[in-house]
Parts: C-alpha cells; sequence; structure tokens
C-alpha cells in the first residue's frame, strides 16, 4: 500500500470517517489512512467485520487510532449519532469517505438509497461539522462512485443510476462548496471492477438482468480486476492533493485518469 512520508503530506491529526469500511475496498481506505497517520472511524452495518478489523489495526497502530460504530447510510438518524460520537470522541471530522453500497438490481429502491441517498445523507450531516462558516475546520470528501458512474454496466441500470447521481452530485457539491467558502473538497473514485464480494455470485443480484451475467463475466475478464489496495491509493491521492475539487478520477487496471467534463458556460 501506498504510503507517503513527508510530514507535510501525512495525515497526522486528521480524523476520518470511512463507511462501509468493514471490508472490500472500504477496508483498505480505512487501513490506508491509517498507515499514514490518520485517525478513523469506521462505519459499516457488518459488526462482526468491523470490529475485526478494528481489533487488528489496533495491534499495529496503538488504542486510539481507530474506532468502530455500526452506522447505515440509510438512516439519517445513525449517520448523525455515529458524526457526533466522533466528534465527541476525536474532537471533529476532516475527511469523510462514502463508500457504502451494494449492487441489486432486484432491490432497486434500496440500492437507490444506499448508493445515491446514502452518500447525500452522509455529506449533508458531515458538512454540518466540516464547513468553516459553521465552525467547522474545512476538509475533504471522497465519494465512491464506479465505472458505472461514467456509462452504462448493461446489467445494472439502477446501479448506474446511482453511480452516475455520485459523480454528479460530488461535482456540483463540489462547485457549490467552493464558491459558498465551507472549506470542504468533493471529489469521486470511479474504479473498474475490483476483486470485492460485491462482484461475487454477480448473476444473483442481475435481478431481471440476470441474463446478461455472461456479458458482464465477459467485461470482467477482458478488464482484468482491480485490487483494493489499488483502489484505496487514489483515494488518498484525492484526500492529500488540495488542488483537486470536483474531480473525478477514473480508474483502470492500465493506470488512472481524471475525467475531462463537458464545460457548462
Ligand atoms: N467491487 C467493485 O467491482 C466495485 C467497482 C466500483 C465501485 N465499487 C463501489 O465500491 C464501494 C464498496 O464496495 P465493495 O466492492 O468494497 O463491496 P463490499 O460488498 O465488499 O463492501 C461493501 C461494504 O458496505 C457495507 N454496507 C452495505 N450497505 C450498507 C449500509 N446501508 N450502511 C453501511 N454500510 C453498508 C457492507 O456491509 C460492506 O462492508 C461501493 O460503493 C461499490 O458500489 C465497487
Amino acid at each position: 500500500m501506498l504510503r507517503l512520508t513527508s510530514p507535510k503530506m501525512a495525515l497526522d491529526g486528521k480524523i476520518a470517517v470511512v463507511t462501509g469500511a468493514a471490508v472490500g475496498i472500504g477496508e483498505a481506505i480505512a487501513r490506508t489512512l491509517l498507515q499514514n497517520s490518520a485517525t478513523v472511524v469506521l462505519l459499516d452495518v457488518n459488526d462482526a467485520a468491523g470490529k475485526a478489523v478494528v481489533e487488528d489495526v489496533t495491534k499495529q497502530y496503538g488504542e486510539d487510532k481507530a474506532l468502530f460504530l455500526r452506522c447505515n447510510v440509510e438512516s439519517e438518524e445513525q449517520i448523525k449519532a455515529a458524526f457526533q460520537k466522533t466528534v465527541d470522541t476525536f474532537g471533529g471530522i476532516d475527511i469523510l469517505c462514502n463508500n457504502a453500497g451494494i449492487l441489486n438490481e432486484s432491490e432497486w429502491e434500496k440500492t437507490v438509497s444506499v448508493n445515491l441517498l446514502g452518500v447525500v445523507r452522509g455529506t449533508y450531516v458531515a458538512l454540518q461539522h466540516m464547513n468553516k462558516l459553521t465552525g467547522g475546520r474545512g476538509g475533504v470528501v471522497v465519494n465512491t462512485a464506479s465505472m458505472a458512474g461514467l456509462g452504462p454496466l448493461v446489467s445494472c441500470p439502477v446501479y448506474t443510476a446511482t453511480k452516475h447521481g455520485v459523480v454528479g452530485f460530488t461535482r456540483a457539491m463540489a462547485a457549490a462548496s467552493a464558491v459558498s467558502g465551507y472549506g470542504v473538497r468533493c471529489n469521486a473514485i470511479c474504479p473498474h471492477f475490483v476483486q470485492t464480494d460485491l462482484i461475487t455470485n454477480i448473476k444473483s443480484k442481475l435481478g431481471q438482468f440476470s441474463h446478461l451475467d455472461d456479458a458482464t463475466n465477459q467485461m470482467m475478464e477482458n478488464t482484468g480486476l482491480l485490487t483494493v489496495s489499488e483502489v484505496a491509493e487514489s483515494v488518498l491521492e484525492l484526500v492529500m492533493d488540495e488542488t483537486k475539487n470536483g474531480d473525478v478520477l477514473m480508474i483502470l487496471k492500465q493506470g488512472k485518469q481524471y475525467i475531462t467534463f463537458p464545460s457548462m458556460q
């Protein structure tokens, strides 16, 4: 995993919140932020896995560097409670990674609620603590979108819609924050397929589009699978680089690239 050791770049003293942090990409983001000296609060609905990660990283980084809190991003109440607990325990929030997500074309309303509304809920509650205009110390939000946020994943129309939504929300929120002077940057990552539970047994998650699983598996074979560490390194880049706001970083097995969008002016 990438570890930036320059004192200027280190995240020493920074408090990060990561949603969907018990396994997969979220766990890798949490571990990468810890490696770079941040304190990390891991939120997830999977208590057992989340607590196991915290137990493990505590052995490595010591007490009071990581905390697990059960939090369902479908619940504004639970997000508010978790963020308040973070502020009460560590004194603020500097980094939010809205990463929790599901792929389930059968339960498509839930997919919208977790993948898109969860990002909006998380960002708005975090702003209450991070916004420089209301006493926060500013910071950065990094949202986990997907390649399905830039183009269609044919077997997953609703997943595609949620991830396009995350990209659009991130860019508009970044502009709103910059114009308003909130001092909070917002960026998104768009990884291609990543080796995690999300894509395991994908046919069972495609609902009425399960007949398209061969095409989806073929895509995975053609593009190759990213590792969670490769994705987490890109999140770290967007956290560290203070010039990035409203930026969308596409991550492919062959490399990564910032996306240029048409101008709205
Ligand atoms: N795996 C891929 O190919 C891939 C590619 C691009 C983007 N993504 C995105 O990356 C993110 C992480 O996915 P992953 O691949 O690590 O999947 P994963 O299934 O391995 O992990 C997802 C985590 O989110 C948690 N979670 C699910 N619903 C939640 C909720 N309502 N509240 C809180 N936590 C919840 C799960 O318990 C789990 O720990 C998702 O947003 C996903 O859409 C994944």
